[in-house]
This record gives C-alpha cells, sequence and structure tokens, in this order.
C-alpha cells in the first residue's frame, strides 16, 4: 500500500470553527503485535476484537489562527482537567501526522477526552485514546474535502491512529480486525488495518471479554520499550514468523467455529508476548502473583466444567477472559466466586466484542 495515498489532495473547502466528537473503543488482539520497525511499522501481523464498553470520548474543537505560525497550538484536558503532561505525546503525534494534514498548524485545538474505564485501570488507553483522536481530525478533513468517502475515512483514520499508537489502528471499525501485511490475508497491509475479510462462524459474532484488574498500577516497561527489545532479541525472527502461522490458522477457526483451537491460539500468543518480554535483554515480568492465580483457576475450571473459558493477557498484568455467549451465565458466576477476589478491590470490566468508532 502505497503511503503516498494518504498525501492530502487540494481542499475544496475553508472552515474557521467547529467541534467534533468521536468515541473510540479499546481493541483485544488474539495474534499479538510485538516489534515494530521504524514509522510504526509491525514486524508481524495481529488480529483484534474491538470492544464494545472500553472507550474514549474525544471532542475537539478548532478555530483557525488569526496569525499563522510555525507551531501546533492546542490545549488538553483530560476528564475535565488540564493536563499538560500528557502534551509532548500528542506533540510527537501531531508531529508524525502533519505531513498527511497539512492545516493542522493553522488552528487552535481544545481537546477534550475522558475514558469509559476507570482512570489508571491498568488498561491501554492508548489504542482507544489515539484512535478517537485520529478520527476528530478526519472528520476536520472531510469537512474542508466533503466528497471524501467513508472507506477512505476510515483507512485514513487508521492510519493516523497507528502512528500515535500500533494498536489503535485497529480501534477504527469491528468487529475483528487485521493489521501487518499477512500473504494469506487479502488486501492486509502494514500501514492500516483492515475489517477481517473471510467468512466468521456465529459463534465468534457476539463473545465476551471480562476485563479482570489485577494491577491498577503504572506499568514499569512501557510498550514503546518492550517492542524496542524485540531488536536483536534471539527468538525474534522465530516469534514474527510464528504469528504470520497462527493467522492462517486462525482463519479456518474463525470460519469453523472451532472453539478448541481457539483456545490453543489464543492462549499461546498470549503467553508468547509474555515469554519474550522474559527473554529480552534486559528482561521484565509484567504478569503478578494473581495474574497466574487466575489462569490456573481458569484451566482448572475449563476442564471441570467442559466450557471454553480462556484468557489473553496484552502488555500489564491484567487478565482478559474470553467466552462465548451461550456460556455466559456459567462463566460469569465462576468469574465472581472464584476470580474477582484475585482483582484489585474486587474490580472488573464486563465487556464484549463491538463494532468500531462512533460519531457522538
Ligand atoms: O499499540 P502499542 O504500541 O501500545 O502496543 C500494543 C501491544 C500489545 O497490546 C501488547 C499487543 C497488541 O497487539 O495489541
Amino acid at each position: 500500500m502505497e503511503i503516498a495515498t494518504f498525501l492530502p489532495k487540494t481542499y475544496t473547502e475553508s472552515i474557521d470553527n467547529g467541534s467534533v466528537t468521536w468515541k473510540s473503543p479499546s481493541n483485544i488482539a488474539l495474534i499479538k503485535y510485538w516489534g515494530k520497525k521504524e514509522d510504526q511499522i509491525p514486524q508481524n501481523p495481529s488480529i483484534s476484537f474491538t470492544l464494545d464498553a472500553c472507550a474514549t470520548v474525544t471532542t475537539l474543537t478548532y478555530k483557525k489562527k488569526e496569525v499563522t505560525n510555525d507551531h501546533f497550538s492546542f490545549e488538553l484536558f483530560f476528564e475535565g482537567k488540564q493536563k499538560d503532561d500528557f502534551k509532548p505525546k500528542i506533540n510527537i503525534f501531531l508531529e508524525r501526522i502533519h505531513q498527511y494534514l497539512p492545516f493542522l498548524k493553522d488552528f487552535h485545538f481544545t481537546i477534550e477526552t475522558s475514558n469509559s474505564f476507570p482512570h489508571s485501570s491498568g488498561i491501554a488507553s492508548s489504542a482507544s485514546g489515539m484512535s478517537a483522536l485520529a478520527l476528530c481530525l478526519m472528520s476536520l478533513e472531510k469537512e474542508l474535502n466533503p466528497t471524501m468517502t467513508d472507506k477512505d475515512f476510515n483507512r485514513k483514520a487508521s492510519f493516523l491512529a497507528r502512528l500515535g499508537s500500533g494498536s489503535a489502528s485497529r480501534s477504527i471499525e469491528g468487529d475483528l480486525i487485521v493489521w501487518g501485511e499477512h500473504l494469506d490475508t487479502i488486501g492486509s497491509n502494514d500501514v492500516f488495518a483492515i475489517k477481517y475479510p473471510y467468512k466468521v462462524h456465529e459463534i465468534f459474532k457476539n463473545f465476551h471479554d471480562t476485563i479482570l484488574l489485577v494491577d491498577k498500577g503504572e506499568k514499569q516497561v512501557s510498550s514503546t520499550v518492550g517492542h524496542n527489545l524485540m531488536h536483536n532479541h534471539p527468538f525474534a525472527q522465530q516469534r514474527f514468523a510464528q504469528a504470520h502461522e497462527n493467522l492462517t490458522k486462525m482463519q479456518s477457526v474463525l470460519a469453523d467455529g472451532d472453539l478448541n483451537e481457539f483456545i490453543a491460539i489464543v492462549e499461546s500468543e498470549a503467553l508468547t508476548l509474555h515469554a519474550m518480554m522474559m527473554t529480552s535483554m534486559p528482561y521484565f515480568i509484567l504478569m503478578k502473583p494473581n495474574t497466574l492465580e487466575i489462569i490456573n483457576h481458569i484451566w482448572k475450571f475449563r476442564e471441570e466444567s467442559g466450557t471454553h473459558i480462556c484468557f489473553t493477557l496484552d502488555a500489564g498484568a491484567n487478565v482478559h477472559i474470553l467466552y462465548p455467549e451461550n456460556e455466559k451465565e456459567i462463566v460469569y458466576s465462576f468469574i465472581q466466586k472464584e476470580l474477582v477476589k484475585f482483582c484489585q478491590n474486587g474490580h472488573h470490566i464486563c465487556d464484549r466484542i463491538g463494532f468500531g468508532a462512533k460519531k457522538v
């Protein structure tokens, strides 16, 4: 895919001020992205379920500068409070996307953002946060170029979101999203995410994800540092090849509704992600004792109940518990009885597969 596609055409309209709001969800990878090349190009393809309840709502208010200058001008409010410590990250994002949205220095922006999930829950907000901001900026570009199609809008939103945070590229649409070039997935590419293009069995259409908040503290190692540790990692090449193979295997699993094979791939991916962290140099561990308690309880319960509960992890200690709709009563009562005690203050979030961002 040619990146030049995302360079803007001439704008037909001009606009002085306005405001737009987007609600954008988080997502959970089934096949993980871990390791990147320059410019947020992933080392391997990934696939995720878009979530529904865990989301960021961002309002972007824009006003044309009276005198243009050569810097980005914006204020940032997080949950109603001015948040200057987020500004450097946003500034880097604006620098990266400026060539694709050349109007960015013509406006003063007010960015007001809030998350549906509790503040410092340890849930990565970069996917929902960066995708919400990318969508707001795309809405402004659409005002300047109203003939843009929905398809082009979503592609460019994903392309821009990726430049903020790789996984954010997968939060624009739902319900199953692929990002990263994969020979067996038509249309897949490294620069924007696409809807999974093949048959998906009914069982995967309304999956649940209950997120157990094991540790709400700040992570000791950021994902940026973690991705970088995949350079010169002794197992990097095998890991990247494995992700390609797993995505190919996942295609028949998704088509046939093969829950046992789904469990095997998803849990192996989660543990492989953490194995990469434990075997990088320097090495680190993001799981906590309660993460392992939860995993062991899930395995025991799955054996005893014959249900299809499984877990996945992102770059942290929290556990995402995945299960199909037709097992939700038995699984949720197990979660409440046996697992909630391992969460910080009993905190957990009942989420499910979602269908992408919405303009509010
Ligand atoms: O988007 P980033 O750079 O925060 O990386 C996210 C990486 C994982 O969440 C661990 C895996 C993934 O594919 O989402």
